[in-house]
């Protein structure tokens, strides 16, 4: 993925650091080098991250910032770590929308914005944005929509809440019911209207790199922002980073983020009743031993590589997407580090467990979020000494025992 391939420069401590990740970490960012090379100095950039800053505030939402992060005691002493190790989170269920889904967005609406100032598209005359969720990254683009004033079509699977639904048009999203069609092939029916609506002009404000790889851009502050905040306290970045994937798109970033301050192993979590990441890896496995990324011709095979999953279900109901759509980008993460990091499967006991336990913890998290969690309870070969990474993300809508879907 050519964007996440960029040579990863380390992060220096700061004595001071902007609140608003997209000001920190302009000079990083894909859709900042677009509007630079677009003549947008970093005044006319800023501009641009307060104005979508200034519509979220006038519609009574938080603008974007940076996230808590640290060392967990309660989730530290739960595993038996030793001093030197240790569980750190990351907190995303206080940010836009509550989850990590609004960086993502972002790096796409910015890139939008700056090609209206540079004069490449023109505002008065906007194509509607168009996402396939039914979930965090639903809420956080309607929302991001709404703070902008852009039309924005959403494509929900048949299962969806209708309380979900009117929320989203609360935002003023135009919502579409997606039934699987006699001729549709195997995959999410969601997803092949979406890229129908993108076949007839709508804009793919989405957060798989596949279908928008501006998406991978932003996602990648919340690694810079856990590599500043060790830089700034003087501490190594963690060890390995366990982390629920769905889509791809948040782990492959996370990875890429924190690719210039690693080695940090990624381990991607997927739920057993959905999980073509951890298929598709013990299918090419046998031919990554020894590779630094994924070769090119693997990344061709998509077809026989990627399957999509028959019967996703689970309680952790953000990571149902049926493909991994980013899993080039996932696995270039996991081959990063040797020995290479390798997908964690957990149950729905598990999955349970652990959102009981990041409750109990104090965090106001989904069972999606918790799943890096469940990752880690499951996992046989955790040692003491080890400094993990989790992300814990999705605000919890429901309470903690909410039906299987
Ligand atoms: C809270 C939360 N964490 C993780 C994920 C997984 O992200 P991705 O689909 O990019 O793998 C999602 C996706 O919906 C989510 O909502």
């Amino acid at each position: 993925m050519l964007l996440l391939d960029q040579q990863p420069v380390p992060i220096e401590a700061a004595a001071e650091r902007q609140a608003n990740p997209f000001h920190e970490f302009d000079t990083r960012c894909a859709w900042a080098a677009f509007a630079a090379a677009n003549g947008l100095q970093r005044s006319d950039r800023a501009a641009l991250v307060d104005r979508i800053d200034d519509g979220l505030h006038r519609i009574g939402r938080n603008g974007i910032t940076a996230t808590p992060f640290g060392r967990d005691e309660a989730l530290s002493c739960h595993f038996g770590m030793s001093a030197s190790g240790g569980v750190y989170v990351k907190d995303e269920t206080g940010a836009v929308a509550g989850s990590q889904k609004v960086r993502h967005l972002a790096s796409i609406m910015l890139h939008l914005l700056a090609a209206e100032v540079a004069g490449h598209r023109r505002s008065d005359e906007r194509e509607p944005l168009a996402i396939a969720s039914c979930g965090n990254a639903a809420v956080a683009a309607a929302t991001l929509a709404a703070a902008v004033e852009w039309p924005i079509e959403v494509f929900v699977p048949t299962w969806m809440d209708d309380s979900f639904g009117a929320w989203l048009r609360e935002l003023g999203a135009v919502v579409h019911r997606c039934p699987r069609l006699d001729d549709d092939p195997p995959g999410d029916p969601a997803m092949f209207r979406f890229r129908e609506a993108v076949a007839g002009g709508a804009i793919p404000f989405t957060v798989q790199g596949p279908e928008n790889s501006l998406c991978l851009d932003g996602g990648r502050t919340i690694g810079w922002e856990v590599a500043a905040a060790c830089a700034d306290r003087g501490i190594a970045v963690p060890d390995r980073a366990v982390v629920q994937v769905g889509g791809g798109a948040f782990a492959a970033s996370l990875a890429a983020g924190l690719r210039g301050d690693g080695p940090v192993r990624l381990d991607p979590v997927q739920t057993a009743g959905c999980a073509p990441l951890a298929q598709a890896w013990q299918r090419v496995a046998p031919r990554l031993v020894g590779a630094a990324s994924v070769p090119s011709d693997i990344a061709r095979e998509w077809a026989e590589v990627m399957s999509p999953w028959p019967d996703p279900h689970s309680l952790a109901d953000g990571l149902l997407d049926d493909e991994t759509y980013d899993w080039v980008a996932v696995m270039d993460g996991q081959l990063a580090v040797a020995p290479a990091g390798r997908p964690i499967v957990v149950s729905e006991e598990r999955i349970v467990e652990a959102h009981q336990l990041a409750t109990d913890a104090g965090y106001r998290v989904s069972p999606t979020g918790a799943a890096g969690l469940a990752g880690l309870l499951a996992d046989q070969d955790r040692q003491p000494t080890e400094r993990v990474l989790l992300v814990m993300s999705g605000v919890s809508r429901e309470p903690p025992g909410a039906p299987v879907r």
